[in-house]
């Protein structure tokens, strides 16, 4: 079993439950003309990520990662009126596709994008006391994930929902012989859930058109 049987299957879940939408299809043909990798969410999984957020009543979020803004769209439009989107994008290119994708989307006056390096940008928030964030969505660089849950803990409220993606990696994540610094990544995320005092969480596999991989879903204490 593989991607070949997994991809109808995303396509049957969003034709009968993700309604279609121009603004997202038009982020992602905006990425692909950039050059920009095709490593965003799913449809299935950035729907997830806004019932995730509406669920929990989230108004302030923040995402470390956000490429061309496809997973920031699903996240910022799942906010009451008042929420707000802080996102953390390296790539100059990448923030500035994204910025675009946001107007295209209607949610440019909900979502704030701080180009850079998220262990520059995490620490400034924490200086201009940005927080404290409901809900973190974690899916840039693996290998800073430990360090991006420390600092999420740091600027998040009690209560908070944290997503971590790619955390599964084709299931690579249970050989604790790997050197792949994905793997590596996905296993400190583990591990930092498991050791931290103010964390509980789990994970789910999950498969698709992305192939498998999977979300570790923490709660702070
Ligand atoms: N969340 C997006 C996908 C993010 S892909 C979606 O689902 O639509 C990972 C992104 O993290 C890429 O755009 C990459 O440029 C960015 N990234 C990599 N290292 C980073 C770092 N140190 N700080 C901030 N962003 C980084
Ligand atoms: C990669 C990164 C992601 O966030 C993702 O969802 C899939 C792939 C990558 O760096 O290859
Ligand atoms: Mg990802």
């Amino acid at each position: 079993m593989s991607e070949s049987h997994w991809a109808p299957v995303d396509a049957y879940i969003e034709e009968r439950l993700v309604t279609a939408d121009t603004a997202l299809e038009t982020a992602l043909s905006r990425a692909t003309e950039a050059g920009i990798p095709a490593i965003n969410v799913t449809a299935a999984q950035g729907k997830l990520l806004a019932m995730l957020v509406s669920v929990t009543g989230a108004r302030r979020v923040l995402e470390i990662g956000t490429l061309a803004g496809y997973s920031t769209i699903w996240l910022a439009r799942a906010l009451p009126p008042d929420g707000t989107v802080i996102t953390l994008e390296a790539s100059r290119e990448h923030a500035e596709v994204a910025v675009r994708n946001f107007a295209t989307a209607g949610v440019a006056n909900r979502v704030r994008l701080v180009e850079g390096a998220a262990l520059d940008s995490l620490p400034r928030l924490a200086d201009e006391s940005a927080g404290p964030f409901d809900f973190v969505f974690i899916d840039a660089d693996k290998v800073n994930n430990a360090a991006y849950l420390d600092w999420s803990v740091r600027l998040a409220k009690p209560g908070a929902v944290i997503v971590v993606d790619n955390v599964v990696r084709g299931g690579a994540v249970a050989d604790p012989d790997s050197r792949d610094e994905g793997v590596l990544g996905a296993r400190a995320a583990f591990d930092k859930v498991a050791e931290h005092p103010r964390l509980d969480g789990t994970a789910v596999q999950t498969v698709g058109s992305k192939g498998y991989d999977g979300f570790l879903i923490a709660r702070v204490r």
